[in-house]
């Protein structure tokens, strides 16, 4: 992080699960907002001259020994502080007040009364519900702090500095049970840091575009396409920078859904015009994936096939000095590697299709500061197509972990037809936007069947179909009997080798949402 945007939020994070919501809620609010490290330093804080500081909750206590702290020169900066949960904490500890350790653990909705309808509550009603999450709170407030409301066990549950811009609040406005929780983030944003709402699209492509020109001077640029949402738009966004410049790989791996290669084509070479290799390197991942059964085997041939024959494909663009990837927001938060963010390492999973730094490719991330809807947005604005903007994720290997067992060309077609049916209905009936990700899996068992007069004893298809917001946790989606009985008909009509279908209601977790 460089620069911010004119008008920006930074958020703290003292090791919240909340802090993604509190970016969420500001960009919401069409406010830039970074979520930096606890201890940014306040001479780096003053550089970047962002509009207002939110200090995140934190599951600390602040008397123990290790617990995060900001730099105290931060009260100097005169600069809106907001602290929640943990930061209100933090704020009443720095400026002399003291916190009661366990007290009162608190722990769902309560109500909250309001005292002072100061700035930040304007427009909550006196009473209102509230989330709650905490066991310490301020028992003695800091001098020149006053209270604005309360709950039944927390006293101080939202204070005020009375004459500097500082505000704590006990509750957490970034969820969703707190019922005006987006009206308070709202009125510190604009109403106590000054800020207008300017963030929008169409700016950020604006800005993205002249960056991108600047870094990659008379260069080219390789990007990997893989038929999903980020590689798409970072390859559109490309595109409009310095497009003649770009080369788009795009590895037919053998492991695609149906028609996939062709609607790239179709969009990049067609619509935007770009220069798209497309690899048919099939055979080499079926015959690397030959007799393989176990996923994590499977998943490793895949990986280092893929990093071959995309190496011996950029050798051939001659000139190439960056690579552009697709990262976003949370995989740069998730995996620790934001230059200013905290240490988190929650995904366990990595995109197969991760390309090693040995290349010798320069970084192009253009996405990297953005959510996934944000990218959905993106590409509408690029102009992408639908199918491209909406398209349910995919992972790296593919079709070769929804088909169990080893992975044959003849099996991947019956697995191909069976879900290329299942995501047609979907779409036929609407679902398939109501759903986060839906497939088909071709199991290893074989049951039996009757057909006509005939006995049959062939492959048995799981839909599995999800309702998820981050893909770390997932329902099973409630398919409709009708809908899910006609999939289940066209597919044992239309696919031959297929006498039973199955419908998967398991929820993640226990069970993860792919099968393998
Ligand atoms: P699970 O199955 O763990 O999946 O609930 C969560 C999300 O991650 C995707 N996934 C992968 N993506 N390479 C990827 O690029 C992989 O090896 C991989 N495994 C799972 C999965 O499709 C879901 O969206």
């Amino acid at each position: 992080m460089t620069t911010l945007p004119s008008e920006s939020i930074l958020i703290f994070d003292f090791g919240s699960q909340y802090a993604q919501l509190i970016a969420r809620r500001v960009r919401e609010a069409q406010v830039f907002c970074q979520i930096v490290r606890h201890d940014l330093p306040a001479s780096r804080v003053a550089e970047l001259q962002p509009k207002g500081l939110i200090f995140s909750g934190g599951p600390n206590s602040v008397y123990e020994p290790g617990a995060p702290r900001c730099d105290p020169g931060l009260f100097d900066l005169d600069i809106p502080i907001l602290g929640l949960c943990y930061g209100l904490q933090l704020i009443c500890h720095l400026q002399g007040g003291r916190v009661q350790p366990g007290s009162a653990r608190e722990f769902g909705r309560k109500t909250l009364r309001i005292h002072d309808p100061d700035v930040i509550l304007r427009g909550v009603p006196s009473e209102s519900v509230v989330w709650m999450s905490h066991g310490d709170q301020a028992e003695i407030l800091p001098p020149d702090f006053e209270v604005l409301a309360s709950t039944d066990t927390c006293p101080a549950a939202a204070i005020r500095h009375r004459s500097r811009p500082w505000f704590g609040l006990q509750f957490h406005p970034e969820v969703s049970h707190t019922e005006h929780g987006r009206t308070i983030l709202r009125n510190f944003v604009y109403d106590v840091c000054g800020c207008q709402g300017l963030w929008r699209m169409e700016s950020f492509i604006e800005s993205t575009v002249a960056e991108i020109r600047e870094k990659v001077g008379p260069h080219r640029v390789i990007c990997g396409l893989s038929g999903g949402v980020d590689s798409s738009v970072t390859a559109a966004l490309l595109l409009k920078a310095v497009g003649p410049q770009v080369a788009c790989i795009f590895v037919d791996n053998g492991l695609l859904r149906k028609n996939e290669t062709e609607a790239v084509r179709r969009t990049f070479q067609d619509h935007f015009h770009a220069d798209l290799h497309v690899v048919d390197a099939q055979e080499r991942f079926l015959s690397a994936l030959a007799g393989v059964s176990d996923p994590q085997e499977k998943r490793r041939r895949i990986g280092h096939v893929f990093i071959e024959v995309f190496k011996s494909e950029a050798e051939h663009i001659a000139g190439a000095k960056f690579l552009a990837q697709g990262t976003l927001y949370p995989d740069v938060i998730e995996s620790g590697g934001a230059p200013d963010g905290p240490a988190h390492n929650i995904k366990t999973h990595h995109n197969v299709g991760g390309l090693p730094e040995e290349l010798g490719f320069e970084l192009i991330e253009p996405l990297k500061n953005l959510f996934k809807d944000e990218v959905r947005r993106l590409g509408q604005e690029l102009g992408l197509p639908d199918q491209i903007v909406w398209r349910h994720p995919f992972p790296g290997p593919g079709l070769a972990v929804r088909c169990l067992g080893p992975v044959t060309r003849e099996r991947l077609d019956i697995l191909r037809q069976a879900d290329a049916i299942f995501l047609e209905e979907l779409k036929k009936c609407n679902w398939y936007r109501r759903t986060a990700q839906a497939f088909a899996v071709l199991l290893p068992v074989q049951s039996v069947g009757v057909m006509g007069d005939g006995r049959t004893y062939e492959n048995v298809v799981a839909l599995r179909a999800v309702q998820t917001e981050d893909f770390m946790t997932a329902d099973w989606a409630p398919l409709p009997h009708d809908f899910l009985a006609q999939v289940s008909t066209r597919i044992i009509n239309e696919v031959r080798g297929v006498n039973r279908v199955v419908y998967d209601i398991s929820s993640k977790p226990p069970a993860t949402i792919e099968w393998e």
